[in-house]
């Protein structure tokens, strides 16, 4: 199927994105708003972004102008009537999508393709309000649009034979990799991506750990792209919550429930960087580094290497320190009840080479904390001051992903390449879920799920069937066929 002419209803931050895909594609594109003042700030988006381009020598400006000339811009939905696709990209509510796609349906002519870049909702009840079900798709960019390579395409029961394969050709031509999946929410990547945010939130508000600490543990620690928080204003606040509830609505999981945080920012209009603040835009707190001298021990089973990155920092082992270092197999105040002193144990857990989480007990004085936390920053480790909560920041976010990516895997929804190909490049994952496992070590996982799940009771923490059955069986890869 040729895909020539292509509407994109909806020119917010991921149609505006998508429109100019499209464009540079060499396709002709004609982005519809709902009135003159959405067009213009839609207008406003595509300007900026290829502007930037040209600013960093990646476009001529010649090219830019050919880009924007094939982008014609009206308010006028009629004008969609000739196209060979729509892509719509409007918010994420069911009812709107839905009247919006019966008006295509009317106006387009009965060959032309409708999908939607639903990050979450039925593609199904979106294609059965038409009147030509077999011809409605998702076809899900991920934001930045024109920067991310992946895109989902979503087919449903009903979808025409032959369809999803065309519009992943399309997506080739687009410079993207197409991930086709079925219909189900949050499809692959929303699925994986959106409880572990969600999560984050939570963990905040239960105030196991502040948003920078917790920005800076899944960035420098685990290698992602972005904190956590950082993400969620890229994404749209707004778009997050509606996101959670379509899961929730799906599975009934309470993780899945909006964290109650998220809903506030969003009533309190803070929805992100489209409304200048949501997480961030209040003015950084730098706390500087301080350089008090403090005296350490450090016990517990690989401790060494820390114990000599700050001997080399030039802090002294003593017999009476200031601050006991306990490198933590399990809740750190059952080693802090036994100290003589148990509010000078700080709980570490290093993660990677550049961070150093530091769970306070309910002992832990903030003389030790402090003393704590100065200690790794001049031994050149970013701190994480956390509770001492199983899994502190980053296993209590990390392993429930991967669990979630193990059960969607075992469910039969998608591969095991595939669901790393979508997060490497849907998201900007230095890995995706099975690589990650499988450089982490399954058994450590299975671990660290088992440890979360004890503490919280929580059903989705429990190990996935799947990853428990490998341990046992001392395998260390995830088949493959
Ligand atoms: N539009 C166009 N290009 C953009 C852009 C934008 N909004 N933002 C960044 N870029 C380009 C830059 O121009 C730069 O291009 P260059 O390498 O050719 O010069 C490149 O992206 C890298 O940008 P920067 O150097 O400024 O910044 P970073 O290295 O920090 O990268 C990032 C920015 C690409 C956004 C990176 O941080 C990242 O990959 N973050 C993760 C984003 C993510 O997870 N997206 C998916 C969210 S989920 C989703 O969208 C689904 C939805 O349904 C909810």
């Amino acid at each position: 199927m040729a895909f020539e002419r292509v509407g994109v209803v909806g020119l917010g931050t991921m149609g505006a994105g998508i429109a100019e895909v499209f464009a540079r594609a060499g396709l002709r594109v004609i982005g519809v708003e709902a009135d003159a003042e959405a067009l213009a700030r839609g207008r406003g988006h595509l300007e900026r972004s290829t502007g930037k381009a040209v600013d960093k020598g990646k476009l001529a400006p010649g090219q830019r102008d050919e880009i924007l000339g094939r982008i014609t811009l009206t308010t006028s939905r009629e004008d969609l009537r000739d196209v060979d696709l729509v892509v719509e990209a409007i918010p994420e509510i069911l009812d709107y999508k839905i009247a919006l796609f019966k008006d295509l349906d009317r106006i387009c002519e009965p060959g032309t393709v409708l999908a939607t870049n639903s990050s979450s909702l039925s593609v199904t009840a979106i294609a059965a309000a038409t009147g030509r079900p077999g011809q409605v798709v998702g076809m899900h960019f991920f934001n930045p649009a024109p920067v991310m390579k992946l895109v989902e395409v979503v087919g449903t029961v009903v979808t025409a034979p032959g369809l999803v394969a065309d519009v992943a050709a399309l997506a080739g031509r687009l410079g993207k990799t197409a991930v086709a999946v079925g219909d189900r929410a949050g499809f692959v990547v929303n699925r994986l991506l959106l409880p572990y945010l969600n999560q984050a939130a939570v963990l905040m508000e239960l105030g196991v750990a502040g948003r920078d600490d917790i920005d800076a543990a899944m960035k420098l620690g685990v290698g992602l792209p972005m904190g956590p928080f950082t993400l969620l204003d890229l994404i749209g606040l707004d778009t997050a919550y509606e996101v959670m509830g379509v899961l929730f609505d799906e599975t009934r999981d309470r993780r899945h429930a909006p964290a109650p945080l998220l809903r506030e920012l969003v009533t309190a209009g803070l929805l992100g960087r489209k409304s200048g603040r949501g997480f961030y835009g209040d003015p950084p707190r730098e706390e500087p580094a301080k350089s008090r001298p403090a005296t350490f021990g450090v016990t517990g089973a690989g401790g060494d290497g820390l114990a000599e990155r700050l001997r080399a920092a030039g802090f002294k082992e003593s017999e009476d320190p200031d601050v006991v270092l306990r490198l933590a197999d399990r809740p750190v105040i059952e080693h802090a009840v036994r100290l003589p002193d148990p509010a000078r144990m700080v709980g570490v857990h290093l993660v990677g080479d550049h961070v150093a989480e530091l769970a306070s007990t309910a002992l832990t004085s903030e003389e030790a904390a402090s003393a704590a936390r100065d200690l790794v920053k001049i031994a050149g480790l970013t701190p994480v001051p956390c509770k001492d909560r199983a899994g502190f920041v980053v296993d209590a976010l990390l392993f429930p992903y991967l669990n979630d990516a193990v059960r969607m895997h075992d469910s039969g929804y998608a591969s095991i390449d595939d669901i790393d190909a979508a997060m490497r490049l849907g998201c900007g994952y230095p890995a995706g879920p099975f690589e990650m496992l499988e450089s982490l070590g399954l058994a450590k996982v299975r671990d660290g799920l088992r440890a979360l799940y004890t503490e919280y009771r929580e059903p989705a923490f429990a190990p996935a069937p799947l990853l428990d059955q490998l341990v046992t069986a001392g395998v260390s890869r995830f088949p493959r066929p």
